[in-house]
């Protein structure tokens, strides 16, 4: 480990069929995972794998601990995080109230899963982890390194997505290295997230549920475990105070220009789009991918470089695929990137709701 502003990052990988995280002996015999949680008791961060993104983990009740999450991504004071915990239990010890009974039933339906919910925050958890708020965002993750962090080190673990902030979110353990590298002392590699997209942060208030981020668990799903509608209130009205403090900040965005196009793809629409770019990769679906090559016409898209993102049948795929395909397109020549816009519906707003902010500036 480095003095001062330094770090030596290594990354470890690991091998987590095995881990069970209820399993406390086996846990202290994992030396990746007893390295991380040692390195979070100690005040340090650490890079881990979830089931939506990598999370940067910190001790959420230190104020000290938490400013290094802040400090290494570059984190506005302002933006709160996450609080990651185990099992219910130990929400009773970071909240105040009385959980409410749809928080229950949600809990009940998508726990451990990409599920966020606000609660009033108790005094152990730093005011630092909340940006000054007195609520807390709180989820139990689907990951059993996650999990098995959580559980050894006996942490509340505060982990907002591990990227430079403003940049697309990391779904592998490389991502993190690019953005990370000598900011931070470890990171937990365990291949590539699964679901893609963080999870979807609920507010519920007076029982009222209102989606202030979608994310992995889709509006729909919410809605029929409640049994009513949920609304989403996840775009930033002017002069007013976002709901989620995240949400009015420049993010996922490549240092690429990037277009979305909606409908049928056309010369002209790509045209239009395209100005003065000449390097254009257009990011596509399975179904549009096919459409372009039989329809071999014109002076333009016969010569684009094509990518697919998965098919319109299986968002799942694309929600997987979205972020690394963007960062991956980043590193290499091109001087715009236009991605295809799916339905917002199911994960498809999760999707859109990254690609337009994503587009955001460009
Ligand atoms: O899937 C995820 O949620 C990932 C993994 C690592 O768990 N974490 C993540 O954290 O996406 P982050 O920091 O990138 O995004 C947290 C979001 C932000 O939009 C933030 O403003 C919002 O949650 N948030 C956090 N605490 C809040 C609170 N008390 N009230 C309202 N919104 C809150
Ligand atoms: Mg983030």
């Amino acid at each position: 480990m480095g003095t001062h502003n330094s770090y030596e990052t290594e990354i470890k990988k690991i091998n987590f069929d095995l881990i069970d995280h209820n399993k406390i002996e086996q846990l202290q015999q994992n030396e990746i995972i007893k390295k991380g949680a040692q390195l979070l008791q100690q005040g340090e961060i650490v890079a881990f794998p979830t089931e939506t993104v990598y999370g940067l983990g910190a001790d959420a009740g230190s104020a000290r601990a938490v400013q290094k999450i802040f400090k290494a991504k570059g984190r506005p004071q302002d933006n709160p995080l996450i609080v990651h915990i185990g099992d219910k239990k130990m929400l009773k010890y970071i909240t105040r109230e009385k959980i409410p009974g749809s928080a229950r039933k949600l809990m009940d339906a998508f726990w451990p899963g990409p599920l966020t919910l606000i609660f009033s925050r108790n005094d152990i958890i730093s005011t630092r982890t909340t940006a000054g708020l007195n609520t807390v965002a709180v989820r139990m993750p689907a990951h059993p390194v996650a999990l098995a962090l959580i559980k050894l080190s006996q942490l509340p673990v505060a982990a907002p997505s591990a990227n430079s902030s403003g940049y697309p979110s990391p779904t592998r353990a490389e991502h993190v290295y690019d953005d990370l590298n000598t900011k931070i002392p470890l990171i937990i590699d365990g291949g590539a997230c699964e679901v893609g997209v963080e999870s979807t942060v609920i507010k519920l208030e007076k029982n009222k549920p209102v989606i202030l981020r979608p994310g992995g668990i889709t509006r729909e799903q919410i809605s029929r475990i409640l049994n009513r509608e949920v609304v989403n209130d996840n775009q930033v009205k002017k002069d007013q105070t976002p709901a989620s403090p995240g949400m009015k900040y420049r993010h996922y965005s490549p240092a690429t220009p990037l277009k979305i196009i909606t409908g049928k793809i056309t010369e002209n629409k790509i045209r239009d789009i395209s100005k003065q770019a000449k390097n254009i990769i257009l990011v596509v679906t399975e179904e549009t991918k096919n459409h372009l090559k039989q329809n071999k016409k014109g002076q333009l898209l016969p010569r684009l470089d094509i990518v697919t993102m998965g098919s319109l049948n299986d968002l799942k795929q694309i929600a997987h695929n979205i972020f690394s395909i963007i960062r991956e397109l980043d590193k290499k020549e091109f001087d715009l990137i236009i991605v295809e816009a799916v339905p917002e519906n199911g994960l498809g707003e999760a999707i859109m709701n990254r690609l337009y902010k994503a587009a955001v500036n460009t």
